[in-house]
């Protein structure tokens, strides 16, 4: 198929670094023959109201440095609906869009996968600070995030050790752990909570009781905000059962913005080139993915699997269905094997955060 126009939008929460795969999509795009790249406003929202504008290779310049995203992101209850689809699916055949690369999450990657069975190829890119998608080993985000949350962390610490305190700091990350692991053991914090791992409270009380009996003055306990309605009240009981003064912080939206680091620059650089190639290569119902290092990709709706299996969210009908058509073996040794990266960093940061 000859694409002559294309569509790209960003969806979700937004992550720095999208700026860099819009860049990165638009050019490659047009770079290969596509005749017009259309920006997409605000996510699926933005396609249903047809809030669109034509870029060029000059009007994504000097936005690869640049937090946020240029074509804004927001939620879309309506493009789930029956009529917000068909509406979307018109829109794409008034403006000659040939198919769509959709920067986001997974709620992004199911409006693609949708958008595909209607007739409109897309390809999704993985964006979304909390590295929460379980198909790609990255996601674009993820690193400006966390040095975020290691500058702010290392200046709490300098105040800690000033008045011999502990403080208590909630990152992001809803389904997944990530930040809290990688910035936990960046910043030598004492204690990690995440909602994925068991967490023996008794035991991190007792570590940092007997820190503080080793001359230490001052605690980071990171936890991710996964662990629901933990972190304030655990600053509390802290301080009641080690007598040190302890303090809460919540990090919350500040670690979404921010310029992109030079991992998310080049991640979404790469990726975005990916996806273009993919959707110009005649593909569709993709999500571009990073395995071991390498830039590769995977068919959506194995992906949207693999991420319910590791969250534990598959039925045992869903587990049925896998096995009769023998992908269940090759989705597990997927999880099987994120899950113990993730169980390897919990016990590295047991082990020397001390
Ligand atoms: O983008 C991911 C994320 O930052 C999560 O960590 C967090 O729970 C959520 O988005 C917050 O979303 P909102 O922007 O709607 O407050």
């Amino acid at each position: 198929m000859q694409f002559k126009r294309i569509g790209v939008l960003t969806s979700g929460g937004d992550a720095p670094g999208m700026n860099a795969a819009i860049r990165s999509v638009v050019r490659t795009a047009i770079g290969r023959g596509v005749e017009e790249v259309y920006g997409i406003y605000s996510g699926y929202k933005g396609l249903i109201e047809e809030d669109m504008e034509l870029l060029n290779i000059r009007s994504v310049s000097n936005i690869i440095s640049h937090g946020g995203t240029m074509l804004y992101s927001a939620r879309c209850p309506e493009f789930k609906t029956e009529e917000g689809m068909q509406r979307a699916v018109d829109v794409c055949k008034k403006r000659g869009i040939d198919g769509i690369i959709a920067i986001g999450g997974d709620g992004t990657f199911r409006g693609a996968t949708d958008l595909t069975r209607r007739g409109i190829p897309c390809i999704g890119i993985p964006a979304t600070i909390d590295n929460d998608i379980s198909s790609t080993d990255y996601t674009i985000g993820f690193d400006t995030a966390m040095n975020t949350v290691v500058e702010l962390v290392d200046k709490l610490r300098d105040t800690c050790e000033s008045h011999a305190r502990c403080n208590v700091v909630e990152v992001m990350g809803k389904y997944a752990g990530d930040i809290a692991l990688h910035t936990g053991i960046a910043t030598g914090a004492i204690s990690i909570a995440v909602r994925e791992l068991p967490y023996d409270e008794d035991q991190a009380i007792a570590k940092i009781i007997k820190a503080r009996e080793n001359k230490k003055r001052n605690f980071i306990v990171i936890v991710a905000e996964g662990k629901e309605n933990f972190a304030e009240a655990y600053a509390k009981r802290i301080e009641e059962k080690t007598g040190i003064e302890t303090r809460f912080s919540r990090l919350a939206h500040v670690q979404r913005g921010g310029n992109p680091t030079v991992r998310d620059r080049v991640t979404a650089s790469l990726m975005g080139k990916a996806a273009v190639m993919e959707l110009l290569d005649g593909k569709s119902n993709l999500v571009i993915c990073e395995r071991k290092g390498v830039i590769t990709s995977m068919d959506i709706n194995k992906a949207l699997k693999i991420d319910r299996m590791f969250k534990d969210l598959m039925t045992p009908e869903e587990y049925a269905e896998l096995e009769a058509e023998g992908s269940l073996v090759d989705m597990r040794r997927h999880c099987e094997e994120r899950a113990a990266a993730k169980l390897n960093l919990y016990r590295i940061s047991q082990e020397i955060c001390k």
